[in-house]
């Protein structure tokens, strides 16, 4: 066993991530008076959430009628049919609330003439059930609201007395035998000292796993560690098979270029110069959902009207529009596209290319946030003190495929959820129970085996490798033999982390040594999504399947269920929540109306 001192602090939550699920949880915690720590790996503030352009959706009808069955309908819609309507009709129904909790706690939004909050039209948010215009649902603070609801969330929380533990990584949960979730393992990255926190509530909001693939929006620290340490607890990943690509990914770099640029009145063209989406997607045209336009995109490129020398990407048009609302409404994306693509938009399109920027699965969780565990005899069981929110989580809000500007609201709205949960069921006055120490030695254990890897494959190799076949095998479009071969490409790479090579034994600031647990978090994830993605055998949403073109309703509407050990992926699934929280007469959604029916654009 290995012998590592550490610190132990109690709290009666701790929170692990500190982007904007994570921090909205975190300052609902406090505010409440429970006593909270969060947990980051990062400053709070450099948290994957401030790359966040586009804006925040909810039904304020700000610039035109709006109503939140509108919105929940094209949730509903957006995912495939594959999203729980319980947590979709929370979503859209408790969106407008949080956003005005954000305004009020200070978020700079843009502003109309009037003085209310701008809004901007994103893809999939329609009028009318999906059959009027497009609807201006996105709330904006120009292009750069991740950044500025990050900033105030970060304040309120200090405010708020929330602890902050910045720079600490977490290993691994503490479980008690009976499966109750005590506490996480932490290693402080900047003095190599080690800390234990024993809290009556985990809350896991640690991002998505975007760094699974060679090219993403995602930011570096995009790992899935909460997954990852899910996983090893032995507890369950859902749906991880529906990976978004957003269609403006700068070509080369990935970088994100907003579909609020869409929204704004950009288009897509080919290399003839079409405006192809109107042959796609006549009715709502460069402001389809992301896994319709990607598609569209990827078979122009296909068929060989891509751009560019080597035909292999698309362009994004800004030009027409008038220089001032650039510099208005767009500023941070002229920028990225002059650094990133030297471009100038005033004048030339930008070089764009589908890049994965989303994880639709993740913790499956209720629309509370609580952690479940299915199983045959209770598919809705709760993981005892044990939360997840955000892109780590699954809710499932989002199904096979999430609209644009649903992830902000998704962020707010659950990570608030959970701690108006938590206020409910952690009892602030008894005392926290003694951690189980197997547990806790199990973690330092695995940290200890790994600071010591003497095998004979870096980190950073086999990293890369997993992130090319990931990018080959599962990708836009699948076939049976890509998914085939991906999962046995994916299995010999997961097999290789027992053979992983570690040079730099030190504990302050060890890169090598960070990114190897990371690497540990992300292969779980990838080994999920491969693996279902391989057996789903059908179309839906970002999962686009050559060999089996359609959705399947009847064989296929069903969330899938992963357990990993190791190389080692075990799926079973659970049924799709296809009840609403309230029925029509008490003002809710009628049935009939989020029906399963044919997606078209
Ligand atoms: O395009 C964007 O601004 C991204 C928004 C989102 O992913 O929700």
């Amino acid at each position: 066993m290995a012998a590592y001192e550490y610190e132990t602090h109690d709290y009666d939550v701790v929170v692990v991530g500190a982007g904007g699920a994570g921090l909205r949880a975190t300052l609902g915690m406090a505010e409440q008076g429970l006593r909270t720590a969060c947990v980051t790996k990062v400053f709070p503030t450099r948290s994957h959430t401030v790359a966040a352009q586009g804006g925040i959706a909810a039904s304020l009808s700000n610039m035109g009628p709006d109503h939140w069955q509108w919105h929940m309908y094209d949730t509903v819609k957006g995912s495939d049919w594959l999203g729980d309507t319980d947590a979709m009709e929370y979503l859209a129904r408790e969106a407008p609330k949080a956003v005005y909790e954000l305004e009020h706690y200070g978020v700079p939004f843009s502003r109309t003439e009037e003085g209310k909050i701008y809004q901007r039209p994103f893809g999939g948010h329609t009028t009318e059930f999906g059959e009027g215009p497009p609807v201006q649902r996105t709330c904006a603070a120009a292009d750069r609201t991740g950044h500025a609801i990050l900033h105030t969330l970060y304040g309120q929380s200090l405010k708020n007395n929330a602890e902050f533990y910045i720079e600490y990584f977490a290993i691994d949960l503490v479980m008690s035998d009976d499966g109750v979730c005590q506490g996480v393992v932490c290693w402080k990255l900047d003095d190599g000292t080690f800390h234990v926190f024993n809290a009556k509530m985990v809350v896991l909001a640690t991002g998505g796993y975007g760094r699974a693939y060679f090219s993403c929006t995602s930011a570096h620290t995009c790992t899935g560690d909460g997954g990852g340490m899910v996983a090893r607890a032995g507890l369950a990943l859902e749906d991880m098979e529906f990976v978004q690509f957003h269609p403006t990914g700068i070509y080369g770099s990935g970088c994100l270029i907003t579909e609020g640029a869409r929204g704004e009145g950009g288009y897509l063209t080919n290399s003839e110069g079409e405006r192809f989406m109107e042959r796609y997607a006549p009715q709502y045209k460069d402001l389809a959902p992301r896994d319709y336009v990607s598609r569209s995109m990827t078979m122009e490129i296909r068929e060989g009207r891509g751009v560019g020398a080597e035909g292999d990407h698309i362009h994004l048009n800004l030009s027409h529009l008038p220089a001032e609302a650039l510099a208005e409404r767009l500023p941070g994306i002229s920028e990225s596209a002059k650094i990133f693509a030297g471009v100038d938009v005033t004048k030339e399109p930008i070089p764009v290319l589908p890049t994965v920027h989303y994880n639709m699965g993740g913790i499956p969780t209720n629309y509370w946030g609580e952690v479940i565990n299915p199983t045959k005899k209770d598919p809705n069981a709760v993981v005892p003190g044990l939360m997840a929110v955000g892109e780590a989580g699954c809710a499932s809000v989002h199904g096979a495929n999430r609209l644009g500007s649903n992830s902000l609201i998704d962020l707010v709205v659950f990570g608030r959820a959970a701690a108006i949960r938590a206020g409910k069921v952690v009892d602030a006055d008894t005392a926290n129970p003694d951690l189980n120490q197997p547990s806790v030695d199990k973690a330092f254990d695995r940290f200890d085996g790994l600071r010591h890897a003497k095998g004979n494959v870096p980190t950073a190799e086999l990293r890369l490798e997993m992130q090319k076949t990931m990018q080959a095998d599962a990708a836009v479009f699948r076939t049976s033999k890509t998914l085939a071969e991906g999962v046995e490409k994916m299995t010999a790479i997961a097999g290789k982390l027992d053979d992983l090579k570690v040079t730099d034994t030190s504990l302050v600031w060890n890169s090598d040594l960070m990114e190897t647990l990371e690497l540990t978090n992300l292969m779980p994830n990838a080994m999920a999504t491969i693996v279902s993605a391989e057996a789903r055998k059908e179309s839906r949403g970002a999962h686009a399947h050559e060999d089996f073109t359609t959705r399947d309703d009847k064989n296929w509407r069903k969330h899938t269920i992963a357990h990993v050990d190791g190389p080692k992926v075990t799926l079973s699934y659970r049924d799709v929540i296809k009840d609403p929280l309230t029925t029509e007469k008490e003002g809710g959604i009628s049935l009939k109306k989020i029906a399963p029916k044919a997606r078209t654009f």
